[in-house]
């Protein structure tokens, strides 16, 4: 079963829009396994956008992602990367689709709401960035077997 992390920015936080974000997961039949409240540090961040560093909104992303708390989570299921990079919607909100996470609830790219793994490679490193020796949950659902 494929892993992603998605993680509510400090707006989605801030904003009251977890609960949402959870809800909106839940009911597309992935599975949660792993979910914290945490305070990204600066190296954390700077580890985590690494690929971001020398673009010129490095800093800004930097600084708004350490400003407050996030909740970052992890989710499991058939294809459950591609499809929470779709429930997100495209990166610049102006662009996102009505329906996505962003497009309903974003205006500008600088506070997106959300962030999602966008490849099997960028979940695993985010996954063990985040999560590495925390521990996760192994559980049934017995709604599964309506899913698969
Ligand atoms: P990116 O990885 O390109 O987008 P995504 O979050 O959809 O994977 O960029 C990471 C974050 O950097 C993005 O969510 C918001 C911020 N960002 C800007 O502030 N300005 C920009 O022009 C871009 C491309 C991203
Ligand atoms: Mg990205």
């Amino acid at each position: 079963m494929e892993r992603t992390f998605i993680m509510v920015k400090p707006d989605g936080v801030q904003r009251n829009l977890v609960g949402e974000i959870v809800s909106r997961f839940e009911k597309k039949g992935l599975k949660l396994v792993y979910a914290e409240m945490t305070q990204v540090t600066e190296e954390l961040a700077s580890e985590h956008y690494a690929e971001h560093k020398d673009k010129p909104f490095f800093k800004d992303l930097v600084g708004f992602i350490t400003s407050n708390p996030s909740f970052a989570m992890v989710w499991e299921g058939e294809n459950a990367i591609a499809i929470g990079r779709k429930m997100m919607g495209a990166t610049n909100p102006k662009d996102s689709e009505p329906g996505t996470i962003r497009g309903d609830y974003g205006l500008t790219v600088g506070k997106n709401v959300i962030h999602g793994s966008d490849s099997q490679e960028s979940a695993e490193r985010e996954i063990a960035l985040f999560a590495g020796g925390k521990p996760f949950v192994d559980y049934e659902k017995d709604e599964d077997k309506w899913i698969y």
